[in-house]
């Protein structure tokens, strides 16, 4: 099992932020997005684009640059639109799927382009900071929104720290100052978190951020999903994708395998599952080999750890217990509140297509040190 990327942590060492000029056209409609947005004009856009693009030369970086570029403004053309056909054109989608194929994920907007590859610091001499990035790519734009994908960022940005030091303990023979360090971790992963409703109001998040992020499986707008055309594979049947979620981000199931924490099966842990297709390839590799490790050698490896160690472990999950809790909240306030006093997307289910409430909670409640 490759374990580097626990030290590196799941924001890309370099992000693309422009295309070569053969993509010129994409990146003036994506940079001009929330103006398009606001004029109602997305479909005619949309048509003038070229037909097709070459993705041959590019890099890895680049192609995540465009698979961003091509899922923002994909998504501005599902729910920016007039018509109610549920079908993307050719201009986006012949390129945006020869795209997906190649980094192997679905042709829709994903949590690693939505915040993983979308932003840059602000001031590049100094040190990382929420205060010191920006995100590069918005729907409408405005604070709220972007503060939303900030909190994700640094978050990420964060985890590494934990993710490493978990890795030093389990898997270098390291001492308890490993555990230590990814328990101070874990409290900085909280006191970001606590921050969200600082610059990101719930009003703002529920109708003009999440209504774009939404995807096309299990929405009622799109019950039969969404049609690619010109896509040859797609032989012209709509697809069914999800939408962008942070239960895209590898961060927390990871954070499952390492500390024991387990799910029972319920509907929230198969889409979790799900969701790693959506997920860059070596994140959801990485992760499907931890949960082996967790469930076949882990309990071998803590049967001989100190009480002492067990009991940090054990106060790392209870900090995880902790987000669990400040997210369940934020779903309540930022959606379902929402959803009662507002009906123009009352549609209760996660923009990923979940009962999102009942199952949050469960999986909270089964946040707890485990038997072994
Ligand atoms: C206003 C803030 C937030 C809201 C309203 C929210 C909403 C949701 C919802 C509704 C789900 C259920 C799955 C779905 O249908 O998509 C979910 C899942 C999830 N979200 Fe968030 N989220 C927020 C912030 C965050 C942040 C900052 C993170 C950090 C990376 C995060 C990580 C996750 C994870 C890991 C899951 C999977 C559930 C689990 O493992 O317990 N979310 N979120």
């Amino acid at each position: 099992m490759n374990l580097d990327l626990l030290d590196k942590g799941f924001i890309p060492e370099e992000i693309c932020l422009k295309l070569p000029d053969t993509f010129s056209d994409i990146e003036k409609l994506a940079s001009e997005l929330p103006k398009v947005l606001a004029n109602e004009q997305i479909e005619k856009r949309v048509s003038q684009l070229e037909i097709e693009k070459n993705i041959d030369t590019l890099t890895t970086p680049q192609l995540e640059r465009a698979m961003l570029v091509y899922s923002y403004i994909g998504h501005a053309f599902m729910w920016g639109k007039k018509n109610e056909v549920n079908m993307i054109p050719a201009q986006l989608a012949k390129t945006w799927h020869k795209i997906s194929t190649k980094l192997e994920r679905p042709p829709i907007l994903s949590y690693a382009s939505y915040a993983l590859n979308n932003w840059k610091m602000l001031d590049s001499s100094e040190s990382f900071d929420l205060e010191n990035i920006v995100i590069e790519q918005n729907f409408l734009g405005g604070v709220d929104e972007d503060w939303f994908i900030m909190i994700h960022v640094a978050i990420e940005y964060e985890a590494k720290e934990i993710l490493s030091a978990l890795k030093k303990y389990f898997f270098e023979s390291g001492n308890q100052s490993n555990l230590e360090d990814a328990l101070k971790s874990m409290k900085k992963i909280n006191q970001l978190m606590n921050r969200m409703p600082e610059k990101c109001d719930p009003f703002i998040y529920y109708n003009r951020v999440r209504p774009y992020i939404f995807g096309w499986k299990n929405n009622p707008t799109t019950p039969e999903g969404v049609v690619y055309e010109g896509v040859e594979e797609y032989e012209n049947k709509p697809q069914i994708f999800r939408g962008e979620t942070g239960a895209q981000s590898s961060i927390v199931p990871m954070l499952d395998a390492l500390l024991g924490v387990t799910h029972s099966d319920d509907p929230l842990k198969e889409y979790l599952d799900e969701m790693r297709l959506y997920m860059p390839r070596e994140h959801r590799d990485l992760l499907n080999a931890l949960d082996s490790w967790s469930q076949t050698e882990r309990s071998s490896v803590v049967e001989s750890i100190s009480i002492e160690d067990q009991n940090i472990i054990d106060e790392t999950i209870k900090e995880v217990h902790i987000f669990r809790n400040k997210h369940l909240e934020y779903a309540r306030v930022y959606i379902y509140e929402q959803s009662l006093t507002n009906d123009s997307n009352s549609n209760i289910v996660g923009t990923g297509g979940t009962p999102f409430m009942k199952y949050l909670d469960k999986h909270l409640q089964e946040t707890v040190p485990s038997d072994d």
